[in-house]
């Protein structure tokens, strides 16, 4: 009997919590993956207000229902469509007005009022464009903290030694003050555009950089406490393959920290099975044990709602919403919401799995690494103790995939529920077995008949 000490373990987590944003795992829509595909009319230059409207006016009138609700714009909205940022004279990112001519502001007043949420993107360090177009002869500025003593050249080392995944800012010496004046005073711009997400990009340890340089973990801690001090509830989240070396770190500051990198393709597609879709199966097994109520495993956007721009089957987009699900990751949609297609929308909005993904005790694998994979939680959340299982074929073939009870803790005889078809599949005695076809899933619940 295994479930007690589960539940305690969970119940723990929730105790050490740091933060009470982010007790389920968040669920909405980002921006970044039609910015990412080279599809004819998306790319870089889609990051607009009138796009952005639209998918609010979708998700309020479709997804809110089934708790979808935070809209977050990635990178690249201060900038204009040659990637330049904007900034304004205190340093802080203003929107680009080609692509947000009535503010972020009113973007945000615009969910709001129609019951959702707004999310904000930032890279970290501080933006080597914040010193003029000209990196040689670095135009300095003043920074609007509370002191009113802090300039640019304050905030960063003598050197100018540069940080983040794409070496694209200065590294912040925290050890001046003035370095978290100058984070205070951008969320406290973001607050007062009432933003309610934030992500922080390029972060390391991770993001494939390590070493002094690219220690982001003051930076991390940083953005916590300056939208703590605005008093304002505002999601955390940092990108991207953060070291799981350093999870004491994210789990004090951030809600949720991607395990990998981008799930996007960069091709004419949002993703593609094996670019980079399946390799999550392996990557999530280390940082299983660490999600919990305010501290999720980011998976990343989820592409399942139109088949012919995600660039997958039926069979694999129903596989990647299964193992989102299971793992208590956030589950934000990365299609143009106003072109799902009837199954992304059946795989979107049904409740049971939803539900299963916000009950957050996150599943794992009997044996990872193998082509047939059995995922299992137990299910906290059901009078009768059930347990979730996932019945994975990654195989390029048709192949059997059976979960046997013993690997659960228990034995005998039990119901088995088809969670996708809605269906009570009957009773079956110390295993269930089904044939599963190429990359595709069962998920079932199974629910032991006699206590155990
Ligand atoms: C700014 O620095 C000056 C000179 O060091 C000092 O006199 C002043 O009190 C400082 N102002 C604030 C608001 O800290
Ligand atoms: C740092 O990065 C290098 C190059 O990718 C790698 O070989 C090394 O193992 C990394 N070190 C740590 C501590 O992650
Ligand atoms: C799915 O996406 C394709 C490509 O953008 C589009 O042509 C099609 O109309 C979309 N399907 C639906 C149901 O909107």
């Amino acid at each position: 009997m295994i479930l007690p000490t589960f539940i305690l373990v969970v119940v723990g987590l929730i105790a050490l919590s740091h933060s009470q944003e982010a007790v389920r795992p968040y669920m909405g829509w980002s921006s970044w993956s039609l910015q990412a595909t080279t599809m004819p009319g998306h790319g870089l230059s889609w990051l607009k207000e009138d796009n952005v409207l639209r998918q609010i006016d979708v998700m309020a009138a479709t997804l809110k229902d089934f708790g979808y609700t935070y809209i977050n714009i990635d990178s690249g909205w201060n900038a204009d469509f040659d990637w330049n940022a904007g900034f304004d004279l205190n340093g802080r990112p203003i929107p680009n007005p080609a692509r947000f001519p009535r503010g972020i502001d009113f973007v945000a007043n615009y969910a709001h009022e129609r019951g959702l949420k707004l999310g904000i993107y930032a890279p970290v360090g501080l933006p080597m464009g914040v010193f003029g177009s000209d990196q040689d002869n670095k135009v300095n500025f003043d920074v609007s903290g509370p002191s009113g003593n802090c300039t640019g050249f304050d905030l960063v080392y003598p050197d100018f030694r540069v940080t983040n995944g794409w070496d694209s800012s200065y590294k912040m010496d925290f050890d001046n003050s003035c370095a978290q004046e100058f984070i205070d005073s951008i969320a406290e711009l973001f607050v007062q555009w009432e933003i309610d997400f934030f992500k922080l990009d390029g972060v390391g340890p991770g993001s494939w950089k390590n070493g002094s340089n690219y220690d982001n973990r003051p930076d991390v801690a940083a953005w916590r406490s300056a939208f703590d001090k605005t008093g304002r509830s505002v999601i955390l989240e940092i990108s991207w393959e953060l070291d799981i070396t350093f999870i004491a770190d994210w789990t004090a500051s951030a809600s949720g920290w991607r395990i990998d990198t981008d799930v996007e393709c960069y091709c004419d597609t949002l993703v593609r099975w094996t670019q980079s879709v399946v390799q999550r199966f392996d990557d999530i097994v280390p940082w299983i044990d660490h999600a919990g109520p305010g501290r999720w495993n980011d998976l990343d956007t989820i592409n399942v709602g139109n088949g012919t721009m995600d660039g997958l089957t039926e069979d694999e987009r129903r596989s990647y919403m299964t193992l989102w699900a299971i793992s208590s990751a956030p589950l934000y949609i990365g299609d143009d919401l106003s072109l799902l297609d009837e199954f992304g929308l059946t795989l979107l909005t049904n409740r049971e799995v939803i539900s299963i993904n916000q009950d957050g005790v996150p599943a794992r694998p009997v044996s990872p690494g193998v082509a047939q994979q059995v995922w299992w939680s137990p299910n906290i959340g059901d009078a009768v103790p059930s347990f979730i299982v996932g019945l994975f074929n990654l195989a390029e073939q048709e192949e059997t995939v059976a979960a046997n009870w013993v690997d659960f803790g228990f034995s005998g005889a039990a119901n088995v529920r088809d969670v996708w078809a809605g269906l009570e599949l009957g009773v079956y005695t110390g295993s269930y077995a089904v044939r599963v076809p190429t990359h595709g899933c069962r998920l079932i619940r199974v629910t032991p008949l006699a206590s155990y």
